[in-house]
């Protein structure tokens, strides 16, 4: 399906090329998945910001963007780390890279767990190997199987696991943030697309999924 969300489009002399695309497939993959034959869904958007995945998941659904911020065109407000929504209300919840930047990420997933419906499922994608990117504050990064525990640990069944953009590939892209200060303005987007190339060039050949800059799972509620 071609991108439909200009921010998920970007130019290959964008800094964000490959992963962009990378999350977008990543999404997409996991929509058809588990939207597949299903409508009238109750989908929360948690952590929205611009909502970059919401036409994968909006289409013949009720789709709430949640977040902290009022400038981002949420729907409902987060305060005091409470959503503003009726438990067992939802049938996905839907988090991406939000959980690094939760200071209580107990509390967000906890919190997750009582809007779900008895049958729900969260959607949640946050990073492995990035650069610091505080949004407000910037807290953690995880590994697979960090993730993967704690949401057995909060009582979800883990239903898939997934990561995208592989060790060889994080690594010239945490290159380039690392340098990118120093190349002149002139010289960025050629810069740019040079290791965009290079980061997908060694991302088709590295299978690793276990070891990414970006780690995804796919959990649900009820645990037998
Ligand atoms: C890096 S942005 C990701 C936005 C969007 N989900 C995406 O994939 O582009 C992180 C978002 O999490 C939101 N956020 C930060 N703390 C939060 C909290 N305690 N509860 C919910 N959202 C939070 C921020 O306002 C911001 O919109």
């Amino acid at each position: 399906m071609p991108h439909k969300n200009k921010h998920l489009n970007p130019s290959p002399f964008s800094s964000r090329y490959q992963i962009s695309n990378k999350l977008w497939a990543l999404n997409e993959k996991i929509a058809e998945k588990y939207l597949k034959d299903k409508d009238n869904l109750t989908i929360l958007d948690y952590g929205a910001g611009a909502s970059p995945y919401s036409s994968l998941y909006e289409k013949n659904n009720k789709y709430i963007r949640a977040d902290i911020d009022k400038s981002q065109n949420a729907d409902i407000i987060i305060q005091a780390n409470k959503i503003p929504l009726d438990s067992e209300s939802v049938d996905i919840v839907l988090s991406t890279q939000v959980l690094e930047h939760i200071e209580d990420y107990n509390q967000y997933i906890k919190e997750a767990k009582r809007v779900l419906k008895p049958d729900g499922i969260i959607i949640l994608s946050t990073h492995g190997y990035w650069i610091y990117h505080p949004h407000p504050v910037d807290y953690w990064r995880w590994t697979q199987a960090g993730l993967k525990k704690i949401f057995s640990d909060a009582g979800f069944k883990v239903l898939d696991a997934y990561g995208t953009i592989t060790t060889r590939a994080s690594g010239i892209q945490l290159f380039q943030d690392g340098i990118s200060h120093r190349v002149p303005n002139i010289l960025k987007p050629v810069f740019f697309f040079t290791c965009q190339i290079l980061m997908k060039i060694f991302d088709n050949k590295s299978f690793h999924n276990e070891d990414a800059a970006v780690y995804a799972v796919v959990a649900s509620k009820n645990n037998k």
